[in-house]
């Protein structure tokens, strides 16, 4: 299992390219279960979770190949496989997203239920409930969900008691396109990643309206056809990098993001004291005089809100911060494990129900840690930058999950880390 080791300290300093959204890849590939032909997508990050992913859609006929320029051609062959098998879906809770596509093409759909997850209980009854409103019949036996009879459309409300879910939307808005009427769907998620989903699926012949918003109007369609698309760039990649420049005041301009995806995550770092310049596709952070930080309280929301795919790697910046940061987690109120591994550095940190207090600190040490998920090793590699001495962050394979290369990228611009295999 390798190691990612980081001796800490050290400025950063110049430019780091974003890759392609993982959160934004993931509902496009499965929606090449829908579609005739083949399709064409650049842009595509190089992860565990996409490689997971075109396993799972391997075993349901979809065929993939890797264009030399890092593109990926992808066509549903074989059309009458309709089970997502236990052994690859428990690999990826993700990949429950190919339940809504899989039924509206095929007419039937048999995928693993998702178990649990570090972060605390998940369920997908937001997505049974979106499915059921459009014509699903349903039915939960022996560890399987199964889906059957055709889409029709409806009105559904996909609200929750934690707001509206993501994958929940992206799996109701896929079957809809193949709906023989029309689905209004109201408290849709309005991440960008959903939006990139619509305006794919548009560009494929669906017919949806309000995209963007949280009430999406789809009309059904008789089919829909491949066509060429470049993902969008990876917000919580860029928000990373980010908070490692900030963390290292720094200048490092953070280049090929969209900005106006990480307003939320810019509003802190500017509160905080970090100066921030936006460009059209770029970050920059500029180091500042004092070069410290204040403490700042954060609340994860739903888009447009702080995501909380970058709480815990902002948890690591406020660790460092002057002053008291409370940091509370609305969407996974359980989602607090890198909390513990962060006081192993010396940060100094305490759980209040769905809180965390942070009392900032400037005497961060590097430590053996463990990653226990993707945003917390993304934390643990960020506490490492500003931490001084050796940080060894263990089960990299979490990070490899989400980040593309982290340790090359975050190496040419300046920071002293390397991978170490261990056969
Ligand atoms: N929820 C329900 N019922 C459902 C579904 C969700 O109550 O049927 C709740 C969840 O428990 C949570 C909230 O709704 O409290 C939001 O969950 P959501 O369904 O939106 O999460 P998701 O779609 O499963 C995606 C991302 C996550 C990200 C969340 C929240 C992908 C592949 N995953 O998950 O990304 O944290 O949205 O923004 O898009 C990550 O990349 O590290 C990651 C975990």
């Amino acid at each position: 299992m390798d190691r990612i080791r980081i001796r800490g300290g050290r400025p950063l300093g110049g430019q780091v390219t974003v890759s392609g959204s993982k959160n934004g890849a993931l509902p496009i590939l499965a929606a090449s279960l829908l579609v005739d032909g083949p399709i064409l997508l650049r842009n595509m990050p190089q992860l565990t979770d996409i490689k997971n992913l075109l396993r799972i859609l391997g075993q349901l006929g979809v065929v993939h190949n890797w264009r030399p320029d890092g593109s990926l051609e992808i066509e549903a062959k074989d059309k009458t496989l309709y089970t997502a098998p236990y052994d690859l879906v428990r690999t990826m809770r993700a990949s429950f997203v190919v339940l809504g596509p899989l039924w509206a093409r095929r007419g039937v759909a048999r995928v693993s239920y998702p178990g649990g997850c570090v972060f605390g209980h998940r369920p997908v009854d937001l997505h049974l409930k979106g499915l059921g409103g459009i014509g699903a019949k349903i039915d939960v036996a022996d560890g399987y969900v199964t889906l059957s009879s055709r889409p029709k459309g409806g009105v559904v409300f996909l609200g929750g008691n934690m707001g509206s879910s993501v994958l929940g939307t992206a799996n109701v808005v896929m079957a809809a396109t193949l709906a023989t009427g029309t689905t209004y769907l109201e408290s849709a998620a309005m991440e960008p990643e959903i939006e990139d989903l619509c305006n794919f699926l548009n560009a494929c012949g669906a017919r949806i309206r309000g995209i963007g918003s949280h009430l999406l109007e789809i009309e059904g369609v008789d089919s829909l056809r491949g066509c060429e698309w470049s993902m969008i760039p990876d917000r919580i990649e860029a928000g990373t990098f980010l908070c490692g420049a900030v963390m290292m005041n720094s200048d490092v301009t953070v280049q090929k993001c969209n900005p106006m995806h990480l307003l939320a995550v810019i509003d802190r770092m500017q509160a905080a004291g970090a100066d921030i310049e936006i460009g059209p596709d770029f970050v920059r952070n500029k180091p500042t005089e004092s070069g410290s930080l204040k403490a700042v309280d954060i609340t994860t929301m739903a888009y447009p809100g702080f995501p909380t795919d970058l709480q815990a790697q902002f948890m690591a910046l406020m660790a460092r911060a002057n002053g008291v940061s409370v940091i509370t987690e609305k969407i996974y109120p359980e989602r607090f494990i890198h909390a513990s591994e962060l006081t192993r550095l010396g940060a100094r940190i305490r759980r209040e129900g769905p809180s965390a207090i942070v009392e900032g600190t400037d005497q961060l040490r590097g430590a053996p840690v463990m990653a226990s998920d993707l945003r917390a090793s993304a934390s643990l590699v960020i506490a490492g930058l500003g931490a001084q001495g050796a940080t060894d962050v263990r089960r990299v394979y979490h990070i490899d999950r989400g980040y593309e290369r982290i340790e090359q990228k975050l190496h040419a611009i300046g920071a002293d880390i390397e991978r170490i295999s261990e056969g």
